[in-house]
C-alpha cells in the first residue's frame, strides 16, 4: 500500500466520507438547541472551521441559508461545489476563525468536533470568541463542542472505525502520542486506509490540539462576556440529557447565547 505523511484535511473527499456518514443526530440537536435556546427566529445557519460542509450541506437540504469558513482551500471548494450542484449559494469561504468578519449576522452558529482546539492560544481562542460575537445576532446561538481533558479519570485512548460509500471504504485509526498539560498541547496519530477498486493508499497524518480542563474552559468562557452558558451536553446529543460539567467530563457541548 502507497503511503503518504499529509493533512487529513487535504483529502476532503475522504475526509467526508470517514466524517459525515452518521451526521443524523448533530443535525437533529442543532436544529433542537435553536427552537430551544434561540431567542430569534433561526434562519441562517454558519459553521467556523466548517471543513468540507458535512452538516451545513444538510441544513441547507432542510432549507436553512448555511454559510461557513475554513483555513483549507480544498475543503471549502469540495464544500461549495457540493452546494452548487444541488442548486445552493456556494457560500463558504477561506478564513481563520480567530480574524474573520462576515458581512450578514446569523442566527445559530456550531462547530461540534474539537475544530476550536486547533487554536493554538489563549489570544486565538478569545479572537474567536470576539469574532462569533460580531457574527451571531443578539440571542442567537453558538453550539461548541469539544474534548476536555477530565483530570478525575483518564482520558479515553484509541479509537478506529470504518466507513464505506459504493467501492470506496476506509478504516481509521487515532491514537494518543503525546499529552502534555502543562504546555496544554495534545498531539494524536490519525491514519486513513482508503481502498478502492483502483487504489489503495494510505494517509499518515498528526492532529495538534490545545488541550482544555473543565475550569480552564470556564474561565475562558466568563471572560467573555458576549456569551453566556445556557446549558451543556455531551456528545449523545440528546436534549432531554444535559449534564454538568466536572472533572470526569470529556466530550461537551456548550449552548452559548450571544448576550
Ligand atoms: C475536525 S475538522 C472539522 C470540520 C467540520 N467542522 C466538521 O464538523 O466536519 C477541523 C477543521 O478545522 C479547520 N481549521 C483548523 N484551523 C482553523 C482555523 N484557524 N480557522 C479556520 N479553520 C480551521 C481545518 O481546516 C478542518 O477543516
Amino acid at each position: 500500500m502507497e503511503t503518504v505523511t499529509e493533512s487529513i484535511y487535504d483529502y476532503p473527499k475522504y475526509y467526508d466520507l470517514v466524517f459525515g456518514t452518521d451526521c443524523a443526530a448533530e443535525l437533529k440537536f442543532i436544529e433542537a438547541c435553536a427552537g430551544a435556546y434561540a431567542r430569534v427566529p433561526v434562519r441562517r445557519m454558519f459553521e467556523p472551521a466548517c471543513g468540507t460542509g458535512r452538516l451545513l450541506f444538510h441544513l441547507a437540504r432542510r432549507g436553512y441559508e448555511v454559510g461557513g469558513i475554513d483555513l483549507n482551500r480544498r475543503a471549502v471548494q469540495f464544500c461549495n461545489e457540493r452546494l452548487a450542484r444541488r442548486g445552493y449559494e456556494d457560500t463558504v469561504e477561506v478564513g481563520d476563525m480567530a480574524a474573520f468578519r462576515q458581512r450578514r449576522k446569523w442566527d445559530v452558529a456550531f462547530n461540534t468536533i474539537n475544530s476550536f482546539r486547533h487554536l493554538t492560544s489563549e489570544a486565538e481562542a478569545e479572537a474567536h470568541f470576539q469574532c462569533m460575537a460580531r457574527t451571531i445576532r443578539k440571542g442567537g446561538l453558538y453550539l461548541l463542542g469539544i474534548h476536555l481533558t477530565p483530570t478525575k479519570v483518564p482520558p479515553s485512548d484509541t479509537e478506529s472505525w470504518a466507513a464505506r460509500r459504493g467501492h470506496l471504504s476506509i478504516n481509521t485509526h487515532l491514537w494518543p502520542l503525546e499529552r502534555n498539560r502543562r504546555r496544554r498541547v495534545e498531539r494524536f496519530g490519525i491514519r486513513f486506509d482508503v481502498r478502492s477498486p483502483t487504489k489503495q493508499l494510505r494517509i499518515e497524518d498528526e492532529l495538534v490540539l490545545r488541550s482544555y480542563t473543565a475550569p480552564q474552559m470556564q474561565r475562558l468562557l466568563d471572560r467573555n462576556e458576549a456569551w453566556e452558558v445556557v446549558e451543556t451536553f455531551d456528545f449523545a446529543y440528546d436534549l432531554a440529557a444535559p449534564i454538568d460539567v466536572d472533572a470526569s467530563s470529556e466530550d461537551v457541548v456548550y449552548v452559548l447565547r450571544r448576550t
